[in-house]
C-alpha cells in the first residue's frame, strides 16, 4: 500500500485546524504536514511555516516531506475580501494556482480545493439551489471560487489531477472561530449565549442561510477524499447541506436552554452579501454519487455547541432538559 503524506495549508483555520486533528487520528501524526502563515505554539505535530502566494517554498514543503495529498483550505473570505477586492483576488487566486500546479508538477495523488456556496449569485433559485446552477458571483471571495472550480475541472481534464471539492455552507463548530466570513455570526451567536452576553447580529432576523456542523463538514470532507474516483462525477464542486435557518431561529433555539439569552439586529454591508446567497441547497449529487448525508440539524447542533462551549468556558448551562 502506498504510504499518504498529507499536506494541509491554512492549518490554523476555523476547518484546517479541526481537520488536522481528524487527519492524524486516520492517518498518524507523522504524516499529517500542517502548514501556515505561522506557527501555532498548542499546535501538537509536524508543522511548516508557508506562505502559499510562495511557488518555490510550497514546492520545497512538498519535496522535503515527499507529500501525496493537499488539502487547500487556506483563502480570503467574503466579508474580509469586499475590502480589498482586487488583493483578495490575486491572493486567493496566486494560492489556488500554486496548488494546482505544484500538484501536477509533483504527482501529487489527491487534492481538496473548497468551494462554498459565495459562488452562487441573484441568477439561481434560492431555496433548494440545484448542483448545476448557473454561477455568478457578487463577491470577489465567489468570484475566485466560482474560476476556482473551474481550474480545478481543467486540471482534471487537461492532466488527469485528482481534485476533489464541496461547496461548503457556513461551517459552525465549538473548536475554533471563524474570520472574516459572512456566515460567522452563527458561531459567535453561541460563545454570547454561554457567556450569558447580549449579542448584536450583523444580519436582519429573517435572513436564512444554509449551514453545516463542523462534525458533518468533515466528514463530508473525509468521505469525498476516501471516495473511489470513479463515483466523483462532478469535477467542479459538489453542492452539500447541513440544515438552513435565520438568526431568529437560531435564536430561539438556544433561549430553549438559556431563557433569558437576549439578541439584536443591526444589519451591515454583510446583509447585502447574505442575499445574494441561497436560502438552502439541493445536494442530491453528493447523495447519490459518494453517499453524502448530514446528521446534525439545528436543535442537535445548538445542544452539542452550547455544552462544549460552557465546558470550554468553565461555565454551567444555565438550564437544560
Ligand atoms: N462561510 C463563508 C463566508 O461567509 C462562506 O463560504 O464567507
Amino acid at each position: 500500500m502506498n504510504k499518504n503524506t498529507i499536506l494541509i495549508i491554512g492549518a490554523n483555520g476555523q476547518l484546517g485546524s479541526v481537520l488536522v486533528k481528524e487527519l492524524q487520528k486516520l492517518y498518524g501524526k507523522e504524516n499529517i504536514i500542517a502548514s501556515d502563515l505561522n506557527f501555532n505554539l498548542s499546535f501538537d505535530g509536524v508543522f511548516e511555516a508557508l506562505d502559499a502566494t510562495d511557488f518555490d517554498l510550497m514546492q520545497n514543503v512538498v519535496k522535503k516531506h515527499a507529500v501525496t495529498q493537499i488539502y487547500h483550505l487556506a483563502a480570503i473570505l467574503s466579508a474580509t475580501g469586499e475590502k480589498n477586492p482586487l488583493k483578495t483576488w490575486e491572493i486567493n487566486m496566486k494560492m489556488m494556482l500554486n496548488v494546482f500546479e505544484v500538484s501536477r508538477l509533483n504527482k501529487i495523488e489527491k487534492v481538496f480545493f473548497p468551494s462554498s456556496i459565495a459562488v452562487f449569485g441573484d441568477a439561481v433559485l434560492r431555496e433548494n439551489t440545484p448542483q448545476s446552477s448557473f454561477l455568478n458571483p457578487a463577491t470577489v471571495y465567489g468570484m475566485s471560487k466560482a474560476s476556482g472550480e473551474n481550474w480545478a475541472q481543467y486540471y482534471f481534464l487537461k492532466y488527469n489531477l485528482d481534485i476533489r471539492s464541496l461547496r461548503y455552507p457556513g461551517i459552525i463548530g465549538h473548536q475554533s472561530l471563524p474570520g472574516g466570513g459572512t456566515t460567522d455570526y452563527a458561531v459567535e451567536i453561541y460563545h454570547n449565549a454561554v457567556k450569558e452576553k447580549e449579542f448584536t447580529c450583523f444580519l436582519a432576523k429573517d435572513t436564512v442561510l444554509p449551514m453545516i456542523f463542523m462534525e458533518d463538514a468533515i466528514r463530508a470532507t473525509i468521505e469525498l477524499m476516501e471516495a473511489p474516483k470513479e463515483n466523483i462525477k462532478t469535477r467542479t464542486s459538489y453542492n452539500i447541506a447541513g440544515m438552513s435557518f435565520s438568526p431568529q431561529e437560531i435564536a430561539s433555539e438556544i433561549k430553549e436552554i438559556y431563557p433569558n439569552f437576549k439578541i439584536n439586529y443591526n444589519p451591515d454591508f454583510r446583509q447585502k452579501i447574505a442575499e445574494s446567497w441561497p436560502k438552502s441547497i439541493d445536494d442530491n449529487q453528493a447523495r447519490k454519487d459518494w453517499n453524502w448525508k448530514p446528521t446534525y440539524n439545528l436543535k442537535t447542533m445548538t445542544k452539542v455547541m452550547l455544552e462544549k462551549l460552557a465546558v470550554k468556558y468553565g461555565l454551567q448551562l444555565t438550564s437544560c432538559d
